[in-house]
């Protein structure tokens, strides 16, 4: 048998959920989990599967396992509280909260959940940049003042997106946006060539980009390479009166400067999924910054199916684990994604 250990979180604040409703959509309950398994019943009947809260069973419960799926984990001392462990996947997409990972140890695989937000995301994506086109982050900030201001806008064919970050999220976001007449760039690390962009630059070369652009798509994980990635003097060669989107992490783009950017009018609108600090407190100057749209970390989770999906990718892997072969989204512990 093969022990798989479940750590669920109940919600608290910067973690993972954080908020009552996320506690709903992404806890792996038994009845979810024995849901799953019946798509994959002779893979499932080989399993000792431990559903659990936090960290309530972890110690005595990871002396046995050989798999952990969570989100985080304490960390400390790993290989003597794990001694089987061989594969921790993380139900979300960022692992940064895991960095440095200096203390996996030696031999075991860390995966994550690439590929789950991709269709949620790539909606929000377009949804996203349709907003800012039409300039609704400015009619949701006259609406508060009581201000009837005709802002026209066109449709969008023609207008230049750059998609900074090209992974499952961002290629979706493409997908989108080329089908709506957009002129897409991507950006990312290696600058490889992928189907769904009608350029791509290496982040070398993202100061080229940013002139071009309308609109600012950032969708990166956070890694040492991605930090203020988007800093003050790079949002300052953006096109005047571009907007912005980040659903990435919010330590990728400088907040302080793009606050300053907005209330300016140099950039003309953002919305804003990902804060340093979640949930957003009442008191962040960030609810009443002329044209930002706050949103609370929901663009690329889809609230029905964020578990099923969870499981499929884990039953697809477990697969491939019994059978010997290499793990789909392996996460690489230098790189941090
Ligand atoms: C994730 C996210 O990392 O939703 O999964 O941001």
């Amino acid at each position: 048998m093969i022990k798989v250990h479940i750590k669920n979180n109940h919600f608290a604040p910067d973690s993972f959920p954080n908020t009552e409703e996320g506690e709903k959509v992404f806890t792996i309950t038994r009845e979810r989990f024995d849901r799953a398994a019946g798509q994959y019943a002779d893979l499932a009947a080989s399993l000792d599967v431990f559903v659990d809260w936090d960290t309530e069973h972890f110690t005595a419960s990871m002396a046995d396992t050989e798999i952990l799926v969570t989100w985080n984990l304490p960390t400390e001392n790993l290989a003597a509280v794990a001694p089987e462990l061989k594969w921790i996947h993380i139900i979300g997409a960022g692992v940064e909260h895991l960095t440095p990972m200096n203390w996996l140890p030696e031999g075991v695989i860390l995966t994550n959940n690439k590929g789950v937000h991709a269709a949620k995301g790539g909606e929000f994506g377009l949804m996203a940049i349709l907003m800012l086109h039409n300039a609704i982050p400015a009619i949701m900030s006259n609406q508060r003042t009581a201000t009837y201001d005709s802002i026209y806008s066109t449709p969008i064919a023609g207008k230049t997106v750059a998609i900074i970050g090209v992974g499952n999220i961002g290629r979706s976001v493409a997908a989108h946006a080329r089908a709506m007449g957009l002129h897409v760039i991507g950006v990312s690390r290696h600058g490889k060539a992928i189907a769904e962009v009608d350029e791509i630059f290496s982040v070398n070369d993202i100061e080229e980009v940013l002139p071009r652009a309308d609109y600012v798509f950032v969708v990166t994980p956070l890694t040492r390479e991605t930090e203020n990635l988007l800093s003050r003097e790079r949002l300052g060669l953006m096109k005047p009166g571009a907007g912005l989107v980040n659903i990435g992490r919010a330590q990728v783009v400088d907040y302080d400067a793009l606050v300053e950017k907005l209330e300016d009018g140099s950039i003309s609108g953002a919305i804003l999924d990902v804060f340093e600090q979640e949930p957003l407190p009442p008191d962040s100057k960030y609810w009443n910054v002329p044209n930002l749209v706050v949103a609370p970390h929901i663009s690329a989770d889809d609230g029905n199916a964020y578990v099923p999906m969870t499981l499929t990718v884990f039953f697809e892997n477990l697969q491939r684990y019994v059978d010997g072969k290499d793990l789909d989204n392996q996460v690489n512990p230098i790189l941090g994604y």
